[in-house]
């Protein structure tokens, strides 16, 4: 079974040319003006103008925070870095809280890249293999041409097998870049439109190429700074980009990296694409990393930090002190906040419709109003939570189709909050529990913000 992530269904942020919010599209349903919001945010980083500030999205549990941060990910060009974080994975042992943030920091920025490189690019004439005859080594010889010349190029064995892997034939039209050796196919030779053994239904036809056959191109390609780091870390070195755990980086070579970048920019080699840092559950940091996150957002390298929260006024964690959303005011008086509201039961419905479609997942009309309804009434996430086994037990039933019974029943199985909170207060003394803590935990009070338990 396919595991589908909880925000697969979001696309974009559903907005037309001039920003507006359609109804529903990109899988975007309402939340209108948080979405508009998001839209002029992003046009801002998009024209480079806002790196280096915050933005709040403050608002329920289940209002689309996440979604919308969803949506403005894929609405960024592809090369812009988005690098989403829950504001509790800071918090580890391999590394601190500041190298944590630092390095977040430092893969949400872009350095695009601009290189010569050297190819050479033809339709090949023929290829010929020589095996020796051990078959242990392989030489060969390739004829390119352009319109205008023909040449043969020796092959080592290394090239050879990228031939065969590629399945270069006689009539395709390549480019071999000379550095590295890498082979690419551009497409069929128009020349060869007639030739239908070496064709299949996604064959491209491209022009044999003019001119000579070795050319110049300029190639650009975005890495973020952190890569950067890494890559050039004598300790870690570029394995461990696939490995995913980098351990600390010396301030030192973040420097170095720092003035090669800059330099690269007076030269006119390289450019900054600042991209956006997602904190999620940004009430979880605590007040050594929002000084952190003050100090850095004024750094000269600072992408655009969204976070986002569920909580009211609740305590800034390692304080005493309380503050909106967790989040100190110096720092929260420099944000820009955009607030998520609740949703209402018809915007739920198509919610839930949007999700079952994506789980692959047929609901019945009248099925489909009461899941909303009981959206409404505990929330829209439990909703979302109760597709997958209502129509498990549609399946067995022998239903293809998700009905009233398949929810009632999934409803019984599986308790909501507010339900769970009714019987762990009734079970109070039979099962572990802690004395409540003053200013910590919280509860979900009716949809609205959570507040921590006075
Ligand atoms: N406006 C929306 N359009 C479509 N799906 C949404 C929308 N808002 C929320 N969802 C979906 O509802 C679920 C809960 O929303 P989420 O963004 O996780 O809430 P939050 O982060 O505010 O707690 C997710 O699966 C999300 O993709
Ligand atoms: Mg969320």
């Amino acid at each position: 079974m396919e595991r589908i992530g909880a925000h697969s269904h979001i696309h974009g942020l559903g907005l037309d040319a001039n920003l507006e919010p359609r109804q529903n599209a990109q899988g975007m349903i309402g939340q209108g003006k948080a979405r508009k919001a998001a839209g002029v945010i992003l046009r801002m980083v998009q024209e480079g103008r806002i790196a280096g500030r915050a933005i709040l999205m403050a608002g329920p549990p289940s209002s689309g925070k996440t979604a919308i941060a969803m949506g403005m990910a894929q609405t960024l060009g592809s090369d812009v870095p988005f690098v989403m974080l829950t504001a509790s994975e800071v918090f580890s042992l391999e590394i601190s809280k500041t190298e944590s943030l630092t390095q977040a920091f430092r893969r949400s920025i872009g350095v695009r890249i601009k290189e010569e490189t050297e190819l050479i690019e033809g339709e090949v004439v023929e290829i010929q293999v020589d095996r020796s005859v051990t078959g242990a080594t392989k030489t060969g010889r390739l004829t390119l041409k352009t319109t205008d010349m023909e040449t043969v190029y020796d092959l080592g064995s290394k090239m050879i097998d990228q031939l065969q892997k590629e399945k270069v034939l006689a009539g395709d039209v390549v480019s071999i870049d000379k550095a590295s050796g890498r082979i690419s196919k551009l497409g069929r030779s128009f020349g060869r439109a007639k030739d239908y053994d070496a064709m299949g239904a996604d064959t491209r036809f491209v022009a044999c190429p003019d001119g000579e056959l070795q050319v110049r191109k300029e190639v650009v390609h975005t890495v973020s700074l952190h890569e950067i780091d890494v890559i050039n870390s004598r300790t870690q070195g570029f394995l461990a980009l696939f490995a995913g755990d980098t351990g600390e980086i010396k301030p030192e070579l973040r420097d170095q990296i720092n003035t090669k970048v800059a330099e690269w920019r007076e030269e006119g080699k390289a450019e900054i694409v600042p991209g956006v840092l997602f904190i999620d559950e940004v009430h979880m940091l605590d007040i050594e990393c929002f000084s952190f996150l003050n100090r850095a957002m004024e750094g000269e390298l600072a992408p655009l930090v969204v976070m986002a929260s569920n909580r009211g006024i609740t305590r800034i964690r390692g304080t005493k002190y309380k503050s909106p959303h967790g989040i100190p005011v110096d720092l929260l008086d420099r944000m820009l906040i955009i607030s998520t509201g609740m949703y209402n039961e018809a915007e739920m419905r198509e919610i839930v419709k949007i999700r079952a479609d994506e789980e692959d997942v047929k609901i019945a009309e009248p099925a489909l109003d009461l899941m909303a309804n009981m959206a409404t009434q505990t929330s829209l996430r439990y909703a979302l939570n109760l597709i997958a086994p209502s129509s498990l037990l549609a399946l067995r039933r022998k239903s293809p189709m998700v009905d009233i019974p398949d929810i009632k029943d999934a409803y019984q199985y599986f308790s909501d909050a507010v339900r769970s909170t009714a019987y762990a207060k009734e079970m109070a003394g039979m099962m572990f529990g802690e004395e409540e803590e003053e200013g910590e935990g919280g509860r979900v009070n009716g949809g609205m913000m959570v507040d921590p338990v006075a």
